[in-house]
């Protein structure tokens, strides 16, 4: 059994909640597929992506099994988080591997009572211990900050276009860990998503209605 139980109780509202995080297995893979879906769902733009950007990434080259991993809550699937390998490449052509994270979601019903830092924190902590030096991820600085996320141009590394912005952010696993680990990031082919193959996706979900999304995007760029 490959379970773990993580020693962390949250309290909220006066209610203890036990949490339990571990690897997923291929038979959960729908479920955290549609937990991400429900959780993006005209968050980040009409519709959601993201769905298919981790099943995509599970039939990867990058896919790294013990770092798709799911936070249970009374027997329920409430929270999921990927690590996939990805590359910074220096002007020399020079490649240095780090860990690209997300997509991470957390049940909309169950977000913020910590769960997504609970999932996070462990990521963190099971990626050093494996070896890795380096995570980076696109995301909210005012949530990342909190884990140690630097804007990646503090480490010299910018996206594979050569750009950076407040949200391309990047964390050392080791001291110096990303010291000499300059260049352009490039994360896996699965992130880039084609329209065709996600409308064929989209059916084996529940309808839903898409609207307007939450959040502009091009503010952060
Ligand atoms: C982002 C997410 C994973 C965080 O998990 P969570 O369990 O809700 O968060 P936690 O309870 O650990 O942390 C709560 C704190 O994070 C903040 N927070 C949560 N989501 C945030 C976001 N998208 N941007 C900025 N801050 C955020 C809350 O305001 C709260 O702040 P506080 O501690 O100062 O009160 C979760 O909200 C989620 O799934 N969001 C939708 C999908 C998404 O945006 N995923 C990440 C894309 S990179």
């Amino acid at each position: 059994m490959l379970f773990i139980l993580w020693g962390k109780i949250l309290n909220y509202k006066e209610t203890i909640m036990k949490l339990i995080i571990r690897k997923i297995y291929e038979s959960e893979f729908y479920f955290t597929e549609n937990l991400t879906r429900e959780t993006f769902w005209n968050l980040y733009k009409s519709g959601c992506e993201e769905h298919l950007v981790l099943h995509n990434l599970r039939k990867s080259k990058s896919y790294i099994k013990e770092l798709d991993l799911i936070a249970i809550h009374n027997f329920l699937i409430v929270g999921h988080i990927i690590s996939t390998r990805a590359l910074i490449k220096n002007k020399f052509g020079k490649e240095h591997e780090v860990l690209c994270v997300g997509p991470i979601s957390v049940s909309p019903a169950l977000q913020n009572k910590g769960i997504g830092t609970i999932l996070i924190d462990y990521s963190i902590s099971k990626a050093r211990k494996m070896g890795f030096k380096g995570m980076i991820l696109f995301g909210n600085s005012g949530y990342y900050h909190r884990f140690g996320f630097k804007n990646a141009k503090e480490f010299k590394i910018a996206t594979k276009d050569n750009q950076n912005f407040e949200p391309f952010m990047a964390l050392e696993l080791i001291e110096n860990g990303l010291k000499n680990v300059k260049g352009l990031f490039y994360d896996d082919e699965a992130f880039v998503i084609n329209e065709e193959q996600l409308l064929e996706f989209e059916k084996q979900f529940p309808i839903k209605e898409k609207s307007k999304p939450i959040f502009d995007l091009r503010q952060y760029t």
